[in-house]
Order: structure tokens, then C-alpha cells, then sequence
């Protein structure tokens, strides 16, 4: 499991910690996800891309993939600590996210031009922006993946309060966080 994480997500690469706030935010529909139904998942849209980012990722072009399944990412915590997710909440997100790999499909779509999907449980919310002007598709096992490793590696005994995973080509970004709902 670990090796695999680690093919996934670099380890504190970058000097980008910043945490990004939907801006204008509309949900676009909620429904209730994995064994229990008792995950929230939000689809919705914002106004703004991660800041320090070129908008809309000058990064990509139309030859790029829209599946980025398996791409890897770079970690960062975000600091300082206190106030995290609480792990064990985030777990049931991982939980979740793999029982819904098994029994909807590996794969998902993420509407372009920084819309995003969500996902909440207790304490723990994650959410994936797409930040490119077309959709991409990505793997519920690789958020899932993301979502353990950033819940349960940026933590207060990291002086951190959860983090993002951000594409190496901008495209896209995951972050974990305390539920803001
Ligand atoms: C995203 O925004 C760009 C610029 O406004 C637009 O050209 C493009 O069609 C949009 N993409 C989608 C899928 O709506």
C-alpha cells in the first residue's frame, strides 16, 4: 500500500502550502456515498484557481491526457498545526472512495474551468478542483490513496492541519481539510 502511495504523491516538494477557498461557490448536486451512504459528495464550481497558479493552468495543452489517472502529485501541509481534520474521519472518506471504485466505477468525471467534486465526513472534507478548460477524468482508488496518505502525514505532529496534493502539470489538485459544513 505504501509503495503504491509513494508512486503517487511526492513527498513535500513544493514550496506552495496554500489553501484554497472556493470562491462563488454552487453546488451543483449532493448526494450520499459509500457502504453506509453516509459520505457526502458534492459536485459544485467556483470563480478562482489555487493562487500562485496561472489561471486556468498555462501548464497543459490539448495534447495532454483528460485521464489522469495514476499522474502523481505533490504534497504539502499546510501550517500551522492545530485545528486538522480528524484522521480517523478522513479514513471513512478512504473507505468510501474504495467501496465506490468497487461498485460504481474505478473512474470519475471532474467538470472543467475550477469545478470540483467533494467529499465530507464529520471532521474531514476532500475535494478535487480540475483547473484546466476541458474535463478530466481521474480514479476513485488514487483520491482515495491521496486523501489516507495527506490525512494521516499532515498532521499536528507535523505542525500541520491538512494539506493538498497538487499535479505536477497544475491540471488538477486535491486537498483534505477540516469540513468547512
Ligand atoms: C472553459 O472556459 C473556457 C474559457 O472561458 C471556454 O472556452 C471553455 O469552453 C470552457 N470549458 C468548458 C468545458 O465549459
Amino acid at each position: 500500500m505504501l509503495s503504491s502511495v509513494l508512486a503517487l504523491v511526492t513527498l513535500f516538494g513544493g514550496a506552495l502550502a496554500v489553501e484554497y477557498t472556493c470562491e462563488d461557490k454552487a453546488v451543483l448536486s449532493t448526494s450520499f456515498v459509500g457502504q453506509n451512504s453516509d459520505v457526502k459528495a458534492e459536485t459544485f464550481s467556483c470563480s478562482n484557481s489555487l493562487s500562485e497558479f496561472s489561471a486556468l493552468s498555462a501548464a497543459s495543452t490539448a495534447d495532454d491526457p483528460t485521464d489522469v489517472c495514476g499522474a502523481s502529485c505533490t504534497t504539502n501541509c499546510f501550517t500551522p498545526s492545530g485545528g486538522g481534520p480528524n484522521p480517523n474521519d478522513c479514513q471513512i472518506i478512504v473507505d468510501a472512495l474504495l467501496y465506490d471504485s468497487q461498485n460504481i466505477g474505478a473512474l470519475f468525471t471532474i467538470a472543467a474551468n475550477t469545478s470540483g467534486v467533494a467529499m465530507t465526513y464529520a471532521t474531514c472534507e476532500t475535494f478535487i478542483i480540475d483547473q484546466a478548460s476541458y474535463d478530466l477524468t481521474y480514479c476513485r482508488d488514487d483520491w482515495s490513496n491521496v486523501v489516507e496518505y495527506v490525512a494521516f502525514n499532515c498532521q499536528s505532529t507535523q505542525n500541520a492541519h491538512g494539506g493538498n496534493c497538487v499535479a505536477t502539470d497544475e491540471r488538477w489538485f486535491i486537498q483534505v481539510q477540516t469540513a468547512t459544513t
